[in-house]
């Protein structure tokens, strides 16, 4: 596993934001949903549409293109549209107060 700070302060996030970033080649959203974060791949798993701006709720982030919603703590989505869960990474607060990813 690669640590890797991703530069953005924790505090310019706020609560149902998502924030896209790309790091190592990959194109990840970072969400803050109920005051904790989330990163996972910026990509549904149904259509391929970007997830950045999709609606938050609870723990659950909306896809804007058909609406399904996946469970951020985990990537799995609710509904037929797909069975295929999100990837999820490992988000943590460095000391710095930039967020960190672990990315494989
Ligand atoms: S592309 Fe995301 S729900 Fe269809």
């Amino acid at each position: 596993m690669a640590i890797t700070d991703t530069l953005i302060p924790a505090v310019d996030i706020s609560d149902k934001q998502t924030v896209p970033v790309t790091l190592n080649g990959k194109n990840i959203l970072i969400c803050k949903a109920n005051g904790e974060f989330y990163a996972v791949d910026n990509q549904c798993t149904h259509q391929r549409a970007e997830l950045t701006g999709g609606r938050i709720r609870n723990c659950y982030l909306a896809c804007p293109l058909h609406g399904v919603r996946f469970d951020l703590r985990t990537g799995q989505p609710l509904g037929e549209l797909t069975r295929v869960p999100l990837k999820t990474y490992d988000v943590s607060l460095a000391d710095n107060g930039n967020l960190q990813l672990e990315l494989d």
